[in-house]
């Protein structure tokens, strides 16, 4: 059967628009999706930004809920990776160094002696090639980038495709692939900033998250996995039923000391059958605004936005403040390569690397 909206849009897509261009001369442009209940997302060919994302509350009123920035300046001084993707590498690599296959590889180190999110000029700095597409039910972008060999210290040509599709069940779903000539490690992630108040209104600490993950990897004061899952239970860190953000955040605990605040990787607890789990459910109780997180992967760093610092000034001239945005990225665990008890996210010549992650956007009531 086939599924036929009753009310689709006059466009679910926008035309193409210049962005801007980048210090090198690439043009840099933006689309915008829409569906048939008015959700609306735009994105950019640069990074595969996520530059807005306009959700409803239970009164039907929209507003923008993607933290990002008004112009491409925004983007080519970011360093909070707002709605960008991320990669090869997302989140940490102890000292940027590892041994793939017995030989030493040191990556780029651009976080304390550290390598994050990809390095200097990660995904999130790149052009990508932007290929809109649509259907009967849905509008989408295909976003290609070829990483080169040496890219960053990683090995091999990395050809890498993620489609945005955003679909009349109010789902936008990101799938990943990636191929690469010489064995590397590769683990990528959507670091979108959700505050479901609207972007730039105010924090997100009266959010409630649920987190589907009994047990999550502890770190050391560089924010670095020690390699121990530890259980959630009977710590600020079980979100297994749904807990306001702010409401032990500031609990004198070790962990929340050393992320100060939540930064943390959560070992999603995978159900029989599923092809993706579902990893996390946040709401923001006073618009009824929610978001489900549904992931292929084995893991989802919760990070409440502790090193927003009103530097980064977004849309409509918002400082973005301590804690005014909050991450959910899915991923394979941080620092994967340098812990053998992590599943391993090394991609191999003639294997397709594929993930996706489904967010549900809902109102509840
Ligand atoms: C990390 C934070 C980091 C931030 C960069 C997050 O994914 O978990 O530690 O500071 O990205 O803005």
């Amino acid at each position: 059967m086939t599924h036929q909206p009753t009310n689709a849009p006059a466009r679910r897509l926008s035309a193409r628009a210049p962005f801007g261009t980048t210090p090198a001369g690439e043009v840099v442009e933006q689309i915008e999706l829409a569906n048939a209940h008015g959700l609306r997302m735009s994105v950019l060919s640069y990074g595969g930004v996520i530059r807005t994302l306009h959700l409803p509350d239970r009164a039907g009123a929209f507003v923008d809920v993607a933290l990002g920035y008004d112009t491409l300046d925004g983007y080519l001084t970011d360093t909070a990776y707002l709605g960008a993707l991320v990669g090869r590498v997302a989140n940490r690599i102890r000292a940027g160094r590892m041994t793939v296959e017995g030989r030493p590889l040191t990556l780029a180190q651009n976080a304390d002696g550290n390598h994050l999110h990809g390095g200097m000029r990660g995904f999130d700095k790149a052009v990508w090639r932007m290929e809109p597409f649509e259907r009967d039910d849905a509008a989408g972008v295909v976003l290609s980038h070829v990483s080169p060999d040496g890219d960053e210290g990683y090995p091999g040509t990395l050809r890498v495709e993620v489609t945005y599709t955003l679909d009349d069940g109010n789902r936008l779903h990101v799938d990943y692939r990636a191929t690469s000539d010489a064995v590397t490690p590769v683990n990528l992630t959507q670091h979108g900033y959700f505050n479901l108040h609207g972007a730039g209104r105010g924090d997100i600490l009266d959010h409630e998250l649920t987190l589907n993950a009994s047990r999550f990897t502890p770190v050391d004061d560089a924010l670095i996995p020690t390699g121990e899952l530890r259980p959630v239970a009977g710590t600020p860190f079980d979100f297994t039923t749904p807990h306001r953000i702010g409401a032990r955040i500031g609990q004198a605990d070790e962990q929340l000391r050393l992320g100060r605040g939540y930064d943390h990787n959560f070992v999603i607890d995978p159900r029989d059958g599923d092809d993706l789990a579902l990893a996390a459910r946040l709401t923001e109780p006073h618009s009824g605004r929610g978001v489900d997180v549904y992931t292929t992967e084995p893991g989802i760093q919760f990070y409440s936005g502790n090193f927003l610092d009103g530097s980064a000034v977004g849309k409509g001239g918002h400082p973005y403040r301590y804690r005014t945005g909050l991450a959910l990225e899915t991923q394979h665990f941080p620092d994967a390569p340098n812990h053998p008890e992590f599943p391993s996210i090394l991609l191999r010549p003639g294997a397709e690397y594929r993930t996706s992650t489904i967010y549900h956007f809902v109102v509840r009531p």
